[in-house]
This record gives C-alpha cells, structure tokens and sequence, in this order.
C-alpha cells in the first residue's frame, strides 16, 4: 500500500529530517527546516544533480548569483506584471483560495484563462461554503527594502526563480569562458514565492530551492535538443533517484495552455499520496527571455558564431528542477515496511526502512559496538574515524542491537557495522546489510575497501 503523507511528517519528525519551522514560537505557517538527516539527504541530492547535469558534461557552466537583484531584471522577465495567481475571497469568512485550485478540487478543468475565468455557482467556500467573490490577480514576488527608507525606490525583491540571474550573465559568462553554443549555465540557490495555498508538507512552501540550467542554442536545433534532455532527465530518475517510472507522468502541455513565448513544455508530474501533481519541468523559452532583457537594458546581447559569422539571439531550453520536491519524492519512494525476524526463533516484528539509493542516504555507514565498555570502545571509534575520512558516519553505542538496527533502517543507512567481543580476538567486524539484513564477517584492516567497492557497484 503506498504511504501516507502523514507517515512520511511523522517519520520525518521522529528521526530528524525535516522539523516545523520555528517550533517553539509555535511555528510558522508552512515553513520547515531540515534537521541533520533532512540536511544529509538534499545535500546529497543536490549533489548527485549537480554531478550529473554540470560536472560529467562538457557543455555546462556554474553560476551562484545574487538573490536580490536590480528590480528591472523583473520587469524585462515579466514577472512584476505576471507572475500572479488569481485569488477569491470568501464573502463570509473572508477566506482566501486559489480559484484554480478551487476548480481542481471540483473536477473542473478549464481552459483556464486569467482575464475571463468566472467563478462557477457550484465552487463555494471549502471552509464555510459561503459565496466566492470573482478571481483578483495576486503577485508572488516577495518584496523587501534596501537601504533606511521604506519608498518604493528602494523596493527589491527576492529572486522567485534562478533563471533570472543566468540570463543576465549570460554574455559575461559567453566571453570569459569563450564556449561555443551550444551551452548551459547552472545554478542551485533559494528562492522565494509569496505562495497562497502552501500545505502538503515541503510540496509548496514560500522558500525552497531550486535546481536549474538555461541551455543556449541555435534556433533550429531546439526539437532535437529537447528530446536529448528529455531523454537525460528520463535517466537521471530511472538511474540516480532509482524512482518507479511507473509513479511519474510525462504531461506535454497542450498548445493554449503553454506560456505565451514557449512551443513546447513537458510537466513531469509525481503520484503524490494527495493526487498527481507537479514535479518539476522542462520548457522550450524560444528567445523571449534575451530579447526581453536586450529591450529593457539596452545593451546586445546577440552572439555571434565564430564559424558562420551569423548574429543571433540564442534561443533557450531550460530544465527546472524544485530540490524540496524531489527530496519528497526520495522519502516517499524510500518508505517500506516489512516483516523482519526477531531474536526469538520463528518471530517477526514490523521493520521501516528506507531504501533510499545508497548514494543518496544521509549516512553511508553505522557503527555500532555491542556495549559501551572500554576495550569495544578502543576498536570502534579509532575504526569510526578512520571511515569518515571516506563516508558520512553515525556512531551509536546507546541501547540493545536490536532497537539500533531498527533506527538505522528507519533512517535509510546502507550499512551497520557490530563491533563485539570477538572482534578483539579475531579483529573482524559484522557488516550487516540494511536491504538484505545479510551480516558478513569482514576483517577490520579491509572495511574501508569492502565499503568503496560496495559504493562504487
Ligand atoms: N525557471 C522556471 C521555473 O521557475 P517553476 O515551475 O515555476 O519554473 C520550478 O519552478 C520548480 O520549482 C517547480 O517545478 C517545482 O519543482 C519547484 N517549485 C515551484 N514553486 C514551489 C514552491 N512554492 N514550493 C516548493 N517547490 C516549488
């Protein structure tokens, strides 16, 4: 049976990966903070990312820019005038929802258009079912100010997106790195959304993160690169994540339904335990995004091909990745319960554990001494050190065996290490496998390269 969201919070509470946010003030709505685990795991995510889409290729460059910029990079992009959801209020309790979602919650799937959407007779009020006032557009950028006065001269705003910073440097990064198209600019940072209806845990919340790339080209190679990065994001979830292909849905977006200024976009959507919805997304921008900040800046930013001579403005293919929404997704795919033999001859007890991808689990390797006496001590921690030169380690010497291997399942560890008695005298360990639950007696001097091998398979 497919786990509950409520599961997933609780077991994430529970073992540290994602705690409330300012709990003890009572909170904050929707925000969330990672714990060490939580903090392990999307690091290692962003990583894994950031090793499949940027390092291992030659035709992409890194950026790490400004989270506030000059406000006019908002308005070239559109999104001071667009970047809006449309919102009703409830007459009676004056509630605020979005009408989409409204819609969605009723079966109804319009054709949704900003400037004409009325509010049908039959969506009222989800929490007092008192009538709807019509849709009003509400931006989503998160303002702030720079400087001692609050006028709106000194009004910025936190970045909603990335992409915004990779497109003005865009001609910085083309002529000191002197690629030719064509080519990418990555980046990984925060970013900000004044969202209405946040909730479903880190689904959507206000800060989250995203991974993305702009992918500059020639205009007449975007049908051919966008199947090739179609069929790279189809690998990075069969191969990195190891999702279910099953869970994910390939949403082409229908013509009308697209943004304006793009000719193809494809939704990569989740089946989430609360509906099938977005995951990330990969959009064909054609060159609106240049030709926009070339309008509003003043300054070109045409490139110019060193074999052709020909000028042009670069057209665009950009994957956008929510890191908050992929760790989701790593939880919900990793959750498994099963029945594991107990010490007692033919018993089983309920096991949890997450089978996260090795490669992503918050700690790669466990060590655990039988007892807490002296003489186990002196040959587990020097042993604990010595392999966190190479992985992330947890050490635990508190409770029976038995409760410290049921933690490291919940908390997804590929690999416990038992230091007992015995070790002293035939100086091995017991590795035990946390998918298998197989032990193996391996010799104290090889663990380090019985691990890597482990790894690198
Ligand atoms: N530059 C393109 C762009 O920003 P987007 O679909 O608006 O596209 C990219 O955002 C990704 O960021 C989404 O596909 C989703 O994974 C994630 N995301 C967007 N809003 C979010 C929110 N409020 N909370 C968590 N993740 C969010």
């Amino acid at each position: 049976m497919p786990v509950s969201l409520d599961t997933i919070v609780s077991l994430c509470k529970r073992r540290g990966f994602v705690f409330p946010g300012s709990e003890i003030y009572g909170g904050l709505a929707n925000s969330w903070d990672y714990g060490p685990l939580g903090h392990l795991l999307k690091q290692n995510i962003k990583n894994a990312w950031w090793k499949f889409f940027v390092q291992e290729r030659e035709d992409m460059v890194p950026l790490d820019a400004a989270i506030i910029m000059n406000p006019r990079v908002w308005e070239a992009s559109g999104h001071l005038e667009n970047f809006s959801d449309e919102l009703v209020e409830c007459k009676k309790c004056h509630h605020r929802f979005r009408i989409d979602h409204l819609l969605e919650a009723k079966g109804i799937t319009p054709k949704y258009d900003k400037e004409q959407v009325k509010v049908p007779a039959e969506v009222t009020c989800p929490d007092c079912d008192g009538k709807l006032t019509e849709p009003k557009a509400f931006n989503l950028m998160l303002k702030t100010f720079l400087g001692t006065t609050e006028d709106s001269s000194t009004t910025v705003y936190l970045r909603p997106e990335t992409a915004g910073s990779m497109f003005i440097n865009f001609k910085n990064i083309q002529s000191v790195t002197r690629r030719r198209l064509p080519f990418g600019i990555a980046q990984i940072g925060k970013c900000f959304r004044n969202e209405i209806t946040t909730g479903n845990f880190i689904f959507r919340t206000r800060e989250f993160e995203i991974a993305e790339f702009e992918y500059f080209i020639h205009p007449n190679d975007w049908e051919k690169v966008f199947e090739m990065w179609l069929g790279e994001i189809k690998r990075w979830w069969r191969d990195i994540m190891q999702v279910d292909m099953d869970n994910l849905v390939w949403h082409e977006i229908p013509d009308g339904e697209r943004a304006h200024y793009s000719k193809r976009t494809v939704d990569v959507e989740y089946k989430y335990p609360f509906g099938v919805k977005e995951l990330h997304g990969i959009a064909y921008r054609t060159d609106f995004d240049l030709s926009r900040h070339e309008k509003v800046s003043g300054q070109d930013l045409h490139y110019t091909d060193p074999e052709t001579n020909e000028k042009f403005l670069p057209h665009v293919i950009e994957p956008s990745f929510g890191i908050d929404r992929m760790l989701l997704v790593a939880l919900l795919e990793a959750y498994y319960e099963e029945d594991a033999p107990t010490s007692e001859e033919g018993e089983t007890e309920k096991r949890v554990v997450m089978k996260f991808p090795k490669h992503l689990a918050p700690y790669q390797v466990a060590v655990l001494p039988l007892s807490k006496k002296e003489e186990l001590a002196k040959v587990s921690k020097p042993l604990a050190q010595e392999l966190r030169q190479h992985f992330m380690v947890d050490y635990d010497e508190t409770q029976s065996i038995g409760k410290r291997y049921r933690r490291q399942d919940e908390i997804g560890t590929p690999y416990c290490i038992t230091v007992d008695f015995d070790s002293l005298e035939d100086k091995k360990v017991t590795v035990r496998d946390r998918d298998t639950m197989k032990q193996e007696r391996i010799a104290i001097k090889n663990v380090v390269e019985y691990l890597k091998d482990k790894y690198n398979n």
